[in-house]
């Protein structure tokens, strides 16, 4: 979390863009990297970029069988992301030795992921849970959790989130537009990659 101001959140549909994606947006100075598993290709893109970018710090998100932790490690994964919690997901985290950064919504969850050991945390769906005024009241009861919102963050919205001492990093689809992808347009990805960058925490 501390360090890219911006982890942006990447689906791959098609396994050879992996790659060129994963340097355009180190190229970018944008390293932390987390796919999403929610393609078929997923994990074959994690193994790539493990092995084709070493720049590159990459995870996986959308983790949501306790499973598919030992399964990301596997592929080269160095840490992982879920979108909520459960007890069976925190001890399969702990039992793969896969660093994890569960998403929580509530005050009851961030106690919740206290509990089992985690005080970075993602803040999803950020948007809908408040976002900023969501943020900055858990940080009274609760600053020892450090969070990354996702999910309706843009570049326009993310500063005012960074500036908050309770915010490590925010996360983003905005990174990687499809169309840019598809037309591999990398450069493009690269200009985004380093307004993102630039961001600073
Ligand atoms: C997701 O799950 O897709 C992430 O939360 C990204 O959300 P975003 O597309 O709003 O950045």
């Amino acid at each position: 979390m501390r360090s890219c101001p911006v982890m942006p959140v990447i689906v791959i549909d098609d396994l050879e863009t992996a790659v060129p994606l994963a340097r355009a947006l180190v190229a970018g100075g944008i390293k932390v990297l987390e796919v999403t598993l929610r393609t078929p290709v997923a994990l074959a893109a994690v193994k790539a970029i493990a092995e084709s970018v070493p720049e590159a710090i990459v995870g996986v998100g959308t983790v949501v069988r306790p499973e598919q932790f030992a399964e990301a490690k596997a592929a080269g994964a160095v840490f992982a992301v879920t979108p909520g919690l459960t007890p069976k997901l925190a001890a399969a985290a702990r039992e793969a030795g896969i660093p994890l950064l569960p998403g929580v919504m509530t005050p009851s969850e961030v106690i919740a992921a206290l509990e089992e050991g985690f005080d970075a945390l993602k803040l999803f769906p950020a948007e809908q849970a408040g976002s900023y005024g969501m943020l900055k009241a858990l940080g009274g009861p609760l600053p020892q959790a450090l969070f990354c919102p996702t999910g309706g963050v843009t570049v326009e919205s993310a500063p005012k989130l960074l500036a908050l001492p309770n915010v490590g990093c925010v996360g983003g689809s905005w990174l990687c537009p499809k169309d840019l992808v598809a037309a591999g347009d990398w450069a493009g990805i690269t200009a985004i990659a380093r307004e993102a960058a630039a961001l600073g925490k």
